[in-house]
């Protein structure tokens, strides 16, 4: 069996296990497959493909909060925890800790990929449009020092990518923008606060956050995913992230 095949074969076996069928967007195996070719189906043996809750993952609750996605959809929550605590011991702004908790939502539970901008579209409609903003922009700002706070090239990144690896022109662009930007300061400290290399004993819990989210993140009465907002649809997905349709 070549990689492919093998990767079927067991996708198809975790399927057998359920009593649905799951079948994977696109954007999950693009690259691992050509997404222009038909997707291999297993046959379907008389079952139902997946709508709503995959019982593979923890139940959200009817109304999800912001903390719901944290414990429920979300990786390991030490890296936003221990930068936002951070950025809390060095007196900044209740915003600036704000957008350090939530600053990779996206790669904790969305779309890795230009994780900035999908972070900030989700959360636009639920926070300060300096927080969002700033979201949007941390991701081009990784990329370039700034002596005046002491932040330098991450060390991480050449590691993971290479000391030749320069960004694509429109993060050259957006950094350009955003250094122009009046908002810039706000940005620039999340990288500042963005830590990496952390103690792994120290635990930090979500409840520490709890008064700075709940007087600066709007939470819907009707849960997020469920008010109707621009991004909505987003947390949705996050909930039932193998929904056929
Ligand atoms: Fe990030
Ligand atoms: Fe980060």
């Amino acid at each position: 069996m070549t990689t492919l095949e093998r990767a079927e074969a067991a996708e198809h076996a975790a399927s057998q296990e359920l009593d649905r069928i799951v079948v994977k967007s696109a954007i999950y195996t693009s690259g691992e497959r050509d997404p222009r070719q038909p997707a291999a189906r297993p046959p379907d043996q008389g079952k139902r493909y997946m709508m709503g809750d995959d019982p593979r993952l923890p139940r959200m609750p009817a109304r999800p909060t912001l903390f719901d996605f944290f414990r429920l959809r979300f990786g390991p929550s030490a890296h936003p925890l221990q930068s936002a605590r951070l950025a809390r011991k060095s007196g900044a702004d209740e915003k600036v800790v704000l957008a350090c908790l939530l600053h990779d939502i996206a790669i904790a539970g969305f779309i890795r990929a230009d994780h900035g901008y999908w972070g900030a579209q989700l959360l636009e409609p639920y926070v300060d449009e300096e927080v969002s903003w700033a979201i949007r922009y941390h991701q081009a700002l990784r990329f370039f020092p700034d002596a005046s706070v002491g932040y330098e090239y991450p060390q991480m990144y050449v590691k993971l990518f290479g000391s030749e690896y320069t960004p694509e022109p429109y993060i050259h662009e957006a950094y350009r923008h955003a250094r122009a930007h009046r908002w810039y300061m706000t940005s620039r400290l999340i990288t500042v606060n963005d830590l990496y290399s952390f103690d792994p004993d120290v635990k930090v819990e979500l409840e520490e956050f709890t008064d700075v989210v709940g007087r600066h993140f709007r939470q819907p009465k009707e849960g997020l995913g469920f008010d109707g907002s621009p991004s909505a649809h987003m947390w949705r997905t996050i909930i039932w992230p193998t929904k056929y349709l």
